[in-house]
């Protein structure tokens, strides 16, 4: 098991939108790929690690936020502000990256990235459950 509390993936996380779930999943696992790039002391696959964080977040907050379009979500503007810190987040980690490599500080960031995202999800991401909920219950009563 993983030293990191925050590793651990639980059905108390769900949305009940499946997309949203499995890439909430896929960055829990991200914490096993980043302890394996520390062990094998590779440059590689940090940079793999932020290659994907650079796409994680176009499309997955792309999809989040697309759902609370969609429903008028009143929580929209402050869920896209908190994702729009942690784009900032990942350039910072893409100039770091590009400039000095250093792998002390590109490993801290990048568990900095996960773990803030971590409570992302557990408190903000999580309200995305009531728009499904609701979205759920609508088709129920039309059909
Ligand atoms: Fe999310
Ligand atoms: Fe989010």
């Amino acid at each position: 098991m993983s030293k990191h509390a925050a590793a651990n993936w639980n059905t108390n996380l769900e949305t009940g939108d499946s997309h949203v779930d499995l890439q909430h999943q896929e960055l829990f696992q991200l914490v096993t790929s980043l302890d394996t790039a520390i062990r094998d002391q590779d440059m590689k696959q940090i940079e793999d690690i932020i290659l994907f964080l650079e796409h994680y977040v176009v499309d997955h907050f792309g999809a989040e936020e697309g759902i609370m379009k969609d429903a008028n979500f009143e929580g929209y503007d402050y869920h896209k502000a908190e994702h729009e810190m942690f784009e900032e987040m990942v350039l910072d980690m893409r100039r770091l990256f590009d400039s000095s490599p250093s792998r002390t500080h590109l490993i801290f960031s990048i568990r900095k990235f996960i773990d803030r995202l971590v409570i992302h999800i557990r408190t903000v991401d999580i309200r995305i459950a009531d728009i499904v909920h609701s979205l759920d219950h609508d088709t129920a009563e039309s059909s």
